[in-house]
């Protein structure tokens, strides 16, 4: 077993690290202030291959591994989860089924762009009806020669209003259960295919969650992403890597936690002693860095299966869990160490405990996450 990166790795984080820290920190708090999407780092990340970290040349991607993508997105997610999170559903939500179900014509035309970063994606599987039980899709794709009509509604999407491309998912009839389930990829300029809404979130503000209307959206048989009726293993086997992506996401957040607590307790006297003195303060931090380094390894060991190719649904679960958890736990901790100052709009503390608790939510709450892995232990 080895648990040294390799020098491609090393190099790549240092690549991420040094672009979050002088790119994106800098514009962190402005942009969850002002809510406003980051388009000037979006395209940078295009540029420096942060878009398609895991995908070949050929499709102009920038030929890295899964462990190089949870590095990268570690460090920026560690900077700002709004920026992490563009990021990780382009690479994980989008690219990524690409790269597993899309003809040779459809990476041309889709994959290169998006992994380039001159498109930006999305994934349109949850619906009003349809969030954890994500089988349970009301949104109908109906056959008209050669093409596909469909109708319904898709929320919480995360990049919808910036997004060019969205992978919607559909069934051909509620009768056929998961089975009926079909993944399209649909242009968003596509006529009835509109933004219904664009939600207020409580953190990751600099991203945009929406809610799509699909009223008789005609798609092309072309743009059917995997065979009629595979929608819903696409739906799942994405997660499995989108849920990695969150896993570092989340470890990022609760190492710019750790970061800022130590910090700080390092500078606060009271007493006339440093915070950092008293073992209460101590305490708290040995907590948040064991938790924080467990959450990374599981989330290295998650990226590494998808590497060699293995299952790892579990893995990617556990990893989701814990390390959502894991920021959550930090976040609250962290914010206590500062104090009153902790409580205040000037400091991030606040912003990384809005932020944190999204990753308990999105691609799967912890509550199913727990569920995929009991069904791993009971069979
Ligand atoms: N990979 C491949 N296939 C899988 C799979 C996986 N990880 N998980 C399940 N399947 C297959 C099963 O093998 C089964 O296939 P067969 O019928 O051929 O045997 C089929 O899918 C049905 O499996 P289940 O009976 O286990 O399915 P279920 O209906 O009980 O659902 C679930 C299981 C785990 C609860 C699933 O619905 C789930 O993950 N729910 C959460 C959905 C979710 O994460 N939503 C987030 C949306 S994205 C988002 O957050 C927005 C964003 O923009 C960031």
């Amino acid at each position: 077993m080895d648990f040294e990166l390799s020098e491609a790795q090393r190099l790549f984080r240092e690549m991420a690290r040094e672009f979050a820290t002088k790119e994106v920190a800098p514009q962190a708090q402005r942009i969850d202030e002002e809510g406003v999407f980051p388009h000037e780092l979006v395209k940078r990340m295009g540029e420096l291959g942060f878009l398609g970290i895991a995908v070949p040349q050929e499709y102009g991607g920038a030929v890295a591994d899964n462990v190089c993508y949870v590095l990268a997105l570690e460090e920026i997610s560690r900077a700002c989860a709004s920026t992490g999170v563009i990021m990780s559903v382009n690479n994980s939500l989008v690219c990524d089924p690409l790269l597993q179900f899309a003809t040779e014509e459809q990476k041309q035309k889709y994959l290169t762009p998006l992994a380039s970063g001159r498109f930006l994606g999305c994934f349109a599987l949850s619906e009003p009806n349809a969030g954890s039980d994500a089988a349970n899709q009301q949104t109908v794709a109906r056959k008209e020669g050669e093409s596909y009509i469909l109708n319904g509604t898709k929320n919480f999407t995360t990049n919808g209003l910036e997004a060019d491309v969205a992978i919607v998912f559909a069934t051909l009839g509620r009768g056929f259960g998961h089975k009926g389930i079909t993944a399209f990829l649909v242009e968003k300029e596509t006529p009835g295919f509109t933004v219904a809404k664009v939600e207020k979130k409580l953190g990751i503000k600099g991203s945009s969650c929406v809610q799509f209307l699909l009223d008789h959206v005609r798609v092309p048989k072309e743009n059917l992403l995997g065979k009629e009726g595979e929608g819903f293993k696409v739906a799942m086997s994405t997660l499995d890597g989108g849920r990695i992506g969150i896993a570092a996401q989340a470890v990022g957040i609760a190492q710019a936690v750790l970061d800022m607590a130590a910090d700080y307790a390092k500078q606060r006297v009271q007493f006339d002693r440093p915070i950092a003195s008293f073992q209460a303060i101590q305490f708290m931090l040995a907590d948040m860095a064991v938790e924080v380094e467990a959450a990374r390894l599981l989330t290295y060991r998650a990226a590494l299966l998808k590497d060699k190719g293995v299952r790892h649904t579990k893995e990617a679960a556990m990893a989701k869990l814990f390390a959502s958890e894991t920021a959550m736990r930090a976040a609250v901790k962290g914010l206590q160490i500062l104090g009153g100052y902790g409580y205040m709009m000037d400091y991030p503390a606040q912003r990384y405990l809005r932020d944190a608790k999204i990753t308990e939510i999105y691609e799967g709450t912890s509550e199913i996450q727990r569920l995929v892995i009991a069904k791993y232990l009971l069979g």
